[in-house]
């Protein structure tokens, strides 16, 4: 039994907000985890912060003409403030560009340097001589050597997604003055992969064959099986953190070198002077949360420097989530297919536990999942309305209809001691998609209960009343079950039984007498138009996204590609408008009638914030007739009239140059 839980969730980049696929990839397990363990009374420290260093956010810099340091902290406020407002809590949320954590990154490289752990190679890197700068691969371009495609990065050709090194392009040019790069010798330090996989890696990952997820060691082992070779530690950068040693002046630290680091920060910023024991007790237990594309920095890089430097315990268990893709198609910041965590918490507001449980209910624990807008309307009406929030409600509704709300005088009749320990077991082993499903049992149950005894039916004969308030009894009992783990799943909604139950914490028993508050419900179905919103904001990529392309690892400018049969089943017409009103209680919305030649069409269109309905009667504009059509605020809509969105996010209509016939088709 380890004396102590640290618990790491993987520090996302601060070169843009975060979206579902990074919470359902390790924020929501991390918090579940974290929660769990708090309410079985365990020794918790649970830190993550934002990882500020690193190629990507230099670029992100220069494109949008600020400086790295503006770029973290524009992001690191956004992710903050989004991942409280969802509720998850950190004891610290720090950042990799604190003092503390440079002081901290430092010592340890000091640490490797002095013992001797780093091996120095000179190779030659291309150098810009007029910005008198080495070049990372993402600030070369060339001609892709597989395809001819002639802004290729360094690391990646965008156009055939094939992975090379800046060595490889034909006529490399530097991505700062568009100049030749010339090679230039320079020294680095390495990580010796190599010997430290004979000297620890191999075995202490074996010895983790039984206890981790099939996938992390299986990963693991094919990296150690093709044979590790020493990593380059520092880079020629302005951007990270020093190297503190002698001849590294104008070389920083490779970001996955400094960034795991970020934990022990977080861990100091948390329990101060008592920091490490948290990382360097053997009876503390470290898990690392993560998504796939980060397994093997936390399972052999981080690691592999835990071990060099001595001093540190190592993770014992990194249970690594697949990737969550949506509504089909793989998550992408640079076409705005994503679902931003800021964003959602504005557009649902006191909504936070149904996309909890939507996540939860889907989590890519063992293969990439899919979320859906339709399926998350599915879970939160059929599942937390129908089943949950309808028992709570029920029970509620009840006892203040027969009791004046009082706790009745009778006896627990259903005992979930089991439901309790397969929900325990399941997290324990991280298996959290099926301790939702046991967590869910006790509702269903608790449901059945309630209508095969029939109460209401029971209680219009005097001879019933024990029975009744047995009944009653018992389903208080079970709401307050409920809550109770709901402090794991659904940390919203526990608050919310708690104030209905009139308790103060869930160790406090439900005596007989004590009064609840009044009935109110916590959950309200989600109606078609809030989703299809949602729908028409996925379909409208931001123009100015879509130019920002290095902060992904693969990235996409333009849209996949389509063959002809594609465009053709697209009916585009030429439209005017005829007449156009504001939608009420909607503030984006206008309702357009348009004139289409043979008939008038009515369309519901999101541009409200950016014209006048008077300003827009006689506008011609493009039209896509054969969209299905859809309801919006109780209004159908047929087919989408089509905008040109310009980099400030402004709205245009597209029209022909002269004036012609409604209904002529664009092809
Ligand atoms: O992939 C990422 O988003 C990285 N920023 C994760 C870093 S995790 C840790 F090492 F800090
Ligand atoms: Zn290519």
């Amino acid at each position: 039994m380890p004396k102590r839980h640290l618990i790491t969730c993987a520090l996302p980049y601060a070169n843009g907000p975060i979206h579902i696929g990074h919470i359902a990839g390790c924020f929501l397990p991390s918090d579940i985890h974290n929660r769990f363990l708090r309410m079985k009374g365990k020794d918790v420290l649970f830190v993550c912060g934002t990882d500020e260093h690193g190629v990507p956010i230099t670029l992100k810099a220069k494109n949008e003409g600020k400086t790295p340091q503006q770029v973290v902290d524009e992001n690191h406020i956004i992710i903050a403030k989004g991942l409280k407002d969802f509720g998850i809590h950190f004891d610290t949320f720090s950042r990799t560009t604190n003092a503390l954590h440079h002081e901290t990154a430092q010592a340890f490289f000091k640490n490797l340097y002095d013992k001797g752990v780093f091996t120095e190679d000179v190779t030659e890197q291309f150098y810009d001589e007029e910005a008198k700068q080495f070049l990372a691969d993402r600030y070369i371009t060339g001609t892709c050597p597989n395809c001819g495609y002639d802004n290729a990065y360094g690391d990646q050709c965008e156009k055939c997604g094939r992975a090379s090194s800046p060595s490889e392009l034909l006529k490399p040019r530097s991505a700062l003055t568009g100049n030749s790069p010339i090679l230039k010798e320079t020294k680095n330090w390495y990580l010796p992969l190599d010997k430290l996989q004979d000297e620890f890696l191999n075995e202490w990952v074996e010895s983790r064959k039984s206890s981790w997820k099939s996938s992390v060691y299986g990963q693991c082992y094919s990296w150690l099986k093709e044979g590790l070779k020493p990593r380059a530690m520092t880079r020629d950068l302005d951007w990270g953190v020093p190297v503190p040693v002698k001849d590294a002046e104008g070389k920083v630290m490779y970001v996955w070198f400094d960034a795991p680091i970020g934990y022990i920060t977080a861990t100091k910023e948390a329990a101060g002077a008592d920091w490490e024991k948290w990382w360097m007790d053997p009876e503390t237990e470290l898990t690392h949360f993560l998504g796939k594309d980060n397994i093997v920095f936390h399972t052999i890089i981080f690691p592999a420097m835990l071990h060099a430097h001595g001093d540190f315990i190592v993770p014992t268990n990194v249970p690594a989530n697949e990737f969550l893709n949506l509504e089909g198609d793989k998550i992408s910041t640079s076409r705005n297919h994503a679902i931003w965590l800021h964003e959602y918490v504005e557009d649902f507001p006191g909504k936070t536990d149904e996309l909890r449980y939507a996540l939860n209910s889907i989590l890519p624990e063992t293969k990439d999942a899919d979320f859906t807008w339709k399926d998350f309307q599915a879970k939160v009406n059929n599942e937390l309305v129908a089943i949950l929030g309808n028992f709570v409600n029920r029970v509620m509704v009840l006892t203040d209809k027969y009791y004046d709300g009082v706790v009745p005088l009778g006896s627990n009749t259903l005992d979930f001691t089991g439901s309790k320990v397969k929900i325990d077991e399941a997290l324990a082993g991280f298996n959290q998609r099926q301790g939702l499903e046991y967590y869910m049992e006790i509702a269903r149950s608790g449901n059945k209960y309630l209508q095969d005894t029939e109460p209401w039916k029971l209680v219009k004969d005097e001879a019933n009343s024990q029975v009744v308030a047995d009944c009653l009894f018992t389903c208080i009992n079970v709401v307050k079950e409920i809550g109770n783990y709901a402090q794991i799943f659904l940390p919203e909604t526990a608050n919310k039984i708690l104030g209905l139950l009139n308790l103060t914490s869930y160790q406090e028993e439900i005596k007989v007498g004590h009064k609840l508050n009044k009935p109110s419900l916590l959950f309200e179905k989600i109606e078609d138009e809030l989703i299809a919103i949602q729908m028409e904001k996925l379909q409208k990529p931001k123009a100015q996204e879509v130019i920002s392309v290095a902060e992904e690892k693969t990235v996409a400018a333009v849209k996949s590609e389509i063959v002809y049969d594609d465009f053709a089943k697209l009916d585009i017409r030429v439209a005017t408008i005829v007449a156009a009103e504001k939608v009420k209680k909607a503030d984006r919305l206008l309702h357009i009638t348009l004139d289409l030649g043979w008939e008038t069409r009515s369309v519901v269109s999101g541009i409200a914030a950016h014209f006048s309905p008077e300003d827009i009667v006689g506008q011609q504009v493009t039209y896509l007739a054969n969209l299905a059509p859809r309801t919006l605020k109780g209004i159908e809509s047929s087919g989408m009239i089509l905008m040109a969105e310009d980099a400030d996010g402004k709205l245009k209509f597209v029209s022909p140059a002269d004036h012609t016939a409604p209904g002529s088709s664009i092809a």
